[in-house]
């Protein structure tokens, strides 16, 4: 790939590979068969500086920056799509303190999240409030010295695990996005508690729950930002989780293109192998070229972040390609393994249900392309 990576980038490629291959992806297939969150090892990647990668030394980040981020993330993706969905969710849930935090927030809370001592999750989704946030109906009022927070969030990654809860509720009466605003709720905040686990068709190593606010007080200070400024912290924190889903989807289609190529060149079939037909050589072509370009499309929107320059758009260009490749790359993983793909007992059957949720998670692809029809009809 021909982007001009500084050696300290990577440096922290490597450094992810290294641990993901001896301390991920031995284990990845028990955690996935049995449900298994890999706690230990989320928190060995905090000791890493893995979880904080956007937030400034001074804060306890590593700082190492987005493009750095990508290539991390890539390298957990490869090893297990489930483990990079958590890291992923850690390092968004450190943007909205990071962007709209005030100091205090920032002290109290970045260096620990970036450590691992503490794990962020992001709380916008809610039973009829998916793709469009703006009709979420969680409400949090306004009770003098606290919020009064009501409702259910869900699909919210690792929030079963979760010590601070970025939080997105309706703070006035319209009844669009204009009265949302961002909250902290640490864990073991009375009213808050933790409901029902999905049983999902991938990412199975990653907790994905409800969450339930019943009369939960919040204190004022907890407010992150402007009261109906929530929209707005969402979107922009999305802009980033966009990045890391990308980089998660690129992951997963190495991964899986891996596997095409070891087992077209194991396996005979009309007494060659099958490695050596042009139908097997092309799909394997269309991978390896979509692979490229996905991850310069990647490194492209992480770069503009890195430089403080506007990256929506990039994101979703992103995220839609990457997406989308990682789920053809992985059919076409599958199809070239035939029916054995089909079993549990070879590795692209996880990877082809992984895959799935890349192009479902932090909007659509169907959102992806109002962002950036949007964003090019502007110009
Ligand atoms: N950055 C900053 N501000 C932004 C923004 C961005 N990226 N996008 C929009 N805004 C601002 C706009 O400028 C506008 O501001 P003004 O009112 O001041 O003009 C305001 O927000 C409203 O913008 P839109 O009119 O564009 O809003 P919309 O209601 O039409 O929504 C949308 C646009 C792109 C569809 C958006 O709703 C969206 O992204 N939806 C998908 C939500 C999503 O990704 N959910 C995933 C849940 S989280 C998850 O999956 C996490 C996980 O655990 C893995």
């Amino acid at each position: 790939m021909s982007f001009h990576l500084t050696a300290e980038q990577k440096m922290v490629g490597l450094m992810a590979r290294d641990f993901a291959k001896k301390e991920i992806e031995p284990f990845a297939s028990k955690w996935e068969k049995e449900e298994t969150f890999p706690l230990p090892a989320v928190k060995k990647m905090g000791t890493l500086g893995l979880l904080g990668m956007m937030v400034p030394t001074e804060y306890g980040g590593s700082g190492a920056g987005a493009v750095s981020y990508c290539l991390a993330l890539q390298e957990i993706a490869y090893a297990c799509a489930s483990t990079a969905v958590t890291m992923s969710v850690a390092n968004l849930s450190t943007e909205p303190l990071l962007k709209f935090g005030n100091q205090e927030q920032k002290e109290k809370y970045l260096t620990r999240l970036a450590s691992g001592e503490m794990l962020g999750c992001f709380a916008l989704t809610e039973p009829s409030a998916g793709s469009d946030p703006g009709g979420l109906q969680i409400k949090a009022e306004d009770k003098g010295d606290h919020y009064l927070v009501n409702g259910t969030k869900i699909f919210i990654t690792h929030g079963g695990y979760a010590d601070l809860v970025n939080l997105i509720a309706r703070t006035g009466p319209d009844k669009g996005n204009k009265d949302l605003s961002a909250f902290i709720v640490e864990k073991g905040t009375p009213g808050f508690s933790v409901g029902a686990k999905e049983d999902k068709l991938g990412l199975r190593a990653s907790n994905t729950v409800e969450l339930i606010f019943e009369d939960c007080k919040i204190p004022k200070e907890n407010l992150v930002g402007r009261l109906g400024q929530g929209f707005k912290i969402a979107m922009t924190a999305l802009d980033s989780g966009r990045i890391g889903i990308a980089s998660q989807a690129l992951g997963i289609a190495r991964a899986c293109m891996n596997e095409a190529v070891r087992y077209a060149k194991e396996r005979k079939q009309f007494g060659r192998l099958i490695s050596s037909f042009q139908a097997i050589q092309w799909m394997i072509a269309d991978m390896a070229t979509g692979i490229e370009a996905a991850g310069l499309l990647v490194l492209s929107a992480a770069d503009l972040k890195d430089q403080g320059l506007p990256f929506t758009r990039e994101a979703s260009m992103a995220k839609l390609f990457a997406s989308e490749l990682a789920n053809r790359v992985a059919y076409n993983a599958l199809q070239i393994h035939g029916g054995y793909g089909y079993t549990k007992e070879f590795k692209i059957e996880r990877l082809a249900r992984d895959a799935r949720a890349t192009t479902i998670y932090e909007g659509t692809s169907e959102v992806q392309r109002i962002v950036i029809a949007r964003d090019v009809l502007k110009d």
